[in-house]
């Protein structure tokens, strides 16, 4: 029997349409685009090329000896469940061990109120699934990250941005904004945050504010969604006290074993109130049947065996070496109308350029001189963020850095010179070698 092929590969006209299954696909993948700028990351992804674009962690510094003999460990001792399905909740060790990570920012919590899913950016997922009807509401901060807006895009949610500072998020614009919403008639579905150095804007909520946006949320009875894969990762301070830890029935908490340890475990978990876990149980055994057994008993073993809070030691002081970096460069080099803040932990600099200038518009002549970025454009739902850009300085070296600021400098340098002689930035030039060769993973922008 012949297979029946779809039939409208040719339009009237005679063209012919790239993509012949676009009338098949349901209405919620037209959120589901490619960033404009994916097909710049293949070029940004060669080594002669700075890239301060990639949120990917920095797991050089992992004892790879040590991982490797609990793995073999784990196979030759207990292989036969490492490789069998699981629950659809999670290894129960493992979510007792999530619960002292837990305890080091403050939260008591009971494992069975643990869901493992597949690294956070699956929670983000599976909360989303169990509460967002199309045109539901979703509050986020203003920049926010990329992944999670995908997400609610994905799930047809309308994306309502929230202003921040260097403070975090701004609690009169949060009540602002929630009072707007719902006198609209609109439903918001929960707030979605990134308290503790933030993805993309580098900032934390500062503990004063915590409590008035715990009251504001509790008040308008708008659950907040936290999300949390960083941390822990403070450069000079001790973690901050999770929202989870004083509002046990209005936030779902979500973290990740992927900065703390490493992204290609795949673990991260949902702490939720009861019913909601029951929920994400559910939703995680339609998704996934269960998150990876094999997986969660490494990164357990990994926990038991290692000392994983040394280990999270030395990360933060690689990475504290990177910010100084990057801060000294940007302190040394930048023209003076550029502003950035300085991020006390974390991956990223949210920097913004002197007026007038673009940073999308920027990007394929910043390749071409061998340095990339994210603009900030990509962290906004709504095409807000042109003047910004994400400079992340989790991965390269310190030079590397530092050289690659150098090299930005000298972009922004001459756009900033060509709008004075034309008066009006340049539009985007085209840059040898795009849309060539391999798409792959979009790892530059987690
Ligand atoms: C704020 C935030 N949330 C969630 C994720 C997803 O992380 P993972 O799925 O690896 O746990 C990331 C990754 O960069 C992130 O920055």
């Amino acid at each position: 029997m012949s297979q029946q092929l779809p039939q409208n590969r040719h339009r009237a006209d005679g063209s012919t349409r790239l993509d012949s299954y676009v009338d098949r696909y349901a209405a919620r993948t037209q959120g589901m685009t490619a960033s404009e700028i994916r097909a710049l990351f293949s070029v940004a992804s060669r080594p002669e090329v700075v890239s301060l674009a990639g949120g990917m962690p920095n797991i050089s510094g992992l004892p790879l000896d040590v991982v490797g003999e609990a793995i073999s460990d784990l196979v030759a001792n207990r292989g036969s469940t490492a490789m069998q399905y699981g629950s659809g909740q999670g290894d129960p060790r493992l979510r007792e061990q999530i619960c002292d990570v837990m305890r080091l920012e403050g939260i008591e919590a009971h494992p069975d109120d643990v869901v493992v899913t597949v690294g956070s950016q699956q929670a983000v997922d599976l909360v989303t699934r169990i509460f967002c009807d199309p045109g539901d509401v979703v509050i986020c901060e203003a920049p926010s990250y990329v992944g999670a807006l995908g997400v609610f895009k994905a799930y047809q949610c309308d994306v309502v941005h929230v202003e921040m500072d260097e403070h975090g998020l701004v609690p009169s614009a949060l009540r602002e904004a929630i009072a707007h919403v719902q006198a609209s008639g609109r439903r918001i579905k929960f707030v979605y945050t990134i308290p503790n150095y933030h993805n993309p804007a580098g900032v934390t909520l500062a503990a004063e504010r915590r409590p008035e946006i715990l009251e504001i949320c509790r008040e308008a009875d708008v659950l907040v969604l936290e999300d949390n894969p960083y941390g822990l990762l403070g450069f000079d301070e001790e973690p901050h006290r999770a929202l989870r830890a004083d509002e046990a029935d209005g936030v779902i908490y979500l973290g990740s074993f992927s900065k703390t340890f490493a992204p290609g475990f795949r673990v991260g978990w949902a702490l939720a109130p009861h019913a909601v876990r029951e929920k994400l149980v559910l939703a995680q055994e339609s998704a996934t049947l269960c998150p990876p057994s094999f997986s969660q008993m490494a990164v357990s073993a990994y926990l038991e065996k290692h000392d994983w809070l040394g280990q999270i030691k030395q990360f933060r002081e690689m990475y504290r070496e990177r910010r100084d970096a990057m801060v000294r460069a940007l302190d040394d080099m930048m023209p003076p109308a550029a502003r950035w803040n300085v991020p006390t932990g974390g991956f990223y600099v949210w920097l913004t350029l002197p007026d007038g200038l673009d940073a999308k518009a920027m990007l394929p002549r910043a390749v071409t001189a061998r340095v990339a970025f994210v603009p900030g454009t990509a962290f906004f739902a709504d095409g807000f963020g042109a003047q910004s850009m994400r400079l992340s300085y989790c991965y390269p070296t310190p030079e590397r850095i530092r050289e690659g600021v150098r090299r930005l400098v000298g972009v922004i340098e001459e756009e900033v010179e060509l709008r004075h002689t034309f008066g009006t930035g340049l539009g985007a030039a085209p840059t040898p070698g795009l849309n060539r060769g391999y798409d792959g993973p979009t790892t530059d922008l987690t």
